[in-house]
């Protein structure tokens, strides 16, 4: 037998009063990576989200022989000047995307690594070829075998690389790795989400010189030692996001607190063109529900357009609207797999590739459903809250990944949600 958790929601209250925000996961994850590129003195950062990915990241590094350690409950202490193994324990690392960030730094301080191709979510393949290309543009043979990227003893130099696609996750490498390359490296077309600006203040206090960081052309000079700092990382926009789209979707009046609205502008547009009254404060929005949920289209494009990351809530409030709404995913191939577990409860979603049309429905009901990955489960629990009756969601520990204490914040504005322990048979 195995012990697994689910969540158990009765749908059906108004959300009110009020949710902080906390730091953000995908700023978090190069960070925390980012702080072993010190080899002198320790790093503090503070408003790291203690969630299932940061655990992983942070095992990793002590595997590596990094002291990692929290020092409060969202504050970590991380000395590397320790670093001295260069396999990153397989087990860990194929279970986060993250963990490709542990390749970047181990190429940086020991030039040469072993870390296992990462897994993460099932939104679709998550291919390494961009993050290979990179590094051998610093000069780097990355090689995959046996499931791992592996290199040995390589001589970095900095080089002039154009990101395909905008990578955030190649992007935040580069940075990583040719921050302790010699000579200037160059990346044109890099991703200018948040988090890169983030990351790249971080690495500019430990004494890196990362100029440009938000735009799409960013300039590193490498430089050959950098010291810990203290480090505050900025509010989850994605978490700030997805209670925004529950409380238009569950119905009443929330604020949601220890964000930066700027980062969420597209999605503020597309609430308020779904008829919902968004009240944008200095670090805090209010969302007031309002009925009828007006359909709206949305396409998913980089920063600073609508963030794919929160294109499954978006579905699930769509799905209660009062006309069609044509959602578009062009980031990842296969992110409507959660439409499949609302179609249990009510929702009337057509997936052609990679567009889904959603039909609104008057209301959901309550369905056993499964989450199969971070933002997909997040979906759910929006569509639950919304649904007439009991809606029990299996594979939370996909939402743990991305959300600390989810249930938590929502039974504080009133959501009648908890989290129950259940066995089941153990897969042979
Ligand atoms: C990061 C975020 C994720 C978010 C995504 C897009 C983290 C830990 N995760 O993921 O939450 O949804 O940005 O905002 O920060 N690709 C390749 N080859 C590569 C790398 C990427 O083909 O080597 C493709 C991907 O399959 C995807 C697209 O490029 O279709 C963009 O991916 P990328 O921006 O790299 O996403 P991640 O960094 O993995």
């Amino acid at each position: 037998m195995i012990v697994t958790a689910k969540f158990v929601v009765r749908g059906g209250s108004p959300l009110s009063g009020s949710v902080s925000i906390g730091g953000a996961k995908n700023s978090a994850l190069p960070i925390v990576a980012a702080a072993a590129l010190a080899g002198q003195g320790e790093s503090i950062l503070e408003n790291v989200p203690n969630n299932s990915d940061i655990q992983h990241l942070c095992q990793i590094l002590l595997e590596l022989g990094c002291e990692v350690e929290w020092v409060g409950e969202t504050s970590l202490r991380v000395n590397a000047e320790g670093l001295s193994n260069h396999v990153a324990p397989y087990n860990i690392a194929r279970k986060l995307r993250g963990s490709t960030y542990v390749m970047g730094l181990l190429l940086a301080r020991m030039r040469r690594g072993e870390v296992a191709c990462p897994g993460g979510c099932d939104i679709g393949a998550r291919p390494v070829d961009f993050h290979l290309k990179g590094f051998k543009a610093l000069g780097a043979d990355v090689v995959v075998e046996h499931g791992a990227m592996v290199a040995e003893n390589v001589e970095l130099r900095g080089g002039r690389f154009y990101v395909d696609r905008a990578s955030v996750g190649t992007t935040v490498n580069m940075m990583i790795t040719a921050s302790l390359t010699p000579g200037q490296t160059l990346l044109e077309n890099a991703a200018c989400e948040p988090e890169i600006v983030d990351l790249a203040n971080f690495i500019n206090a430990m004494g890196g010189r990362v100029r440009g960081a938000g735009t799409n052309m960013v300039r590193i000079e490498g430089v050959e030692q950098m010291r810990g700092v203290r480090h505050e990382v900025i509010p989850d926009r994605i978490e700030a996001g997805t209670y925004m789209l529950m409380a238009a979707a569950a119905g009443g009046d929330v604020l949601v607190e220890n964000m930066i609205p700027e980062h969420l502008s597209t999605v503020i547009a597309k609430l308020r063109e779904a008829g919902q009254e968004v009240e944008e404060q200095m670090d805090a929005v209010r969302v007031i529900a309002r009925r009828p949920i007006r359909a709206v289209d949305v396409e998913t494009q980089v920063h600073p357009g609508y963030p794919t990351d929160l294109q499954s809530p978006f579905v699930a409030l769509m799905g209660l609207s009062d006309g069609i709404s044509v959602v578009q995913e062009t980031i990842f191939e296969n992110r409507f797999g959660f439409t499949n577990e609302l179609g249990r409860m009510g929702a009337n979603i057509k997936v052609d590739r990679n567009t889904a049309i959603v039909r609104g429905v008057e209301r959901y009901t309550g369905a056993p459903v499964e989450a199969k990955d971070i933002r997909g489960g997040a979906a759910l629990v929006t569509a639950a809250l919304a649904a007439e009756g009991e809606t029990e969601i299996g594979g939370i520990q996909f939402i743990d990944r991305g959300y600390t204490r989810m249930e938590e914040k929502l039974a504080a504005m009133g959501a009648d949600i908890r989290r129950v322990e259940a066995e089941s048979e153990a897969a042979e």
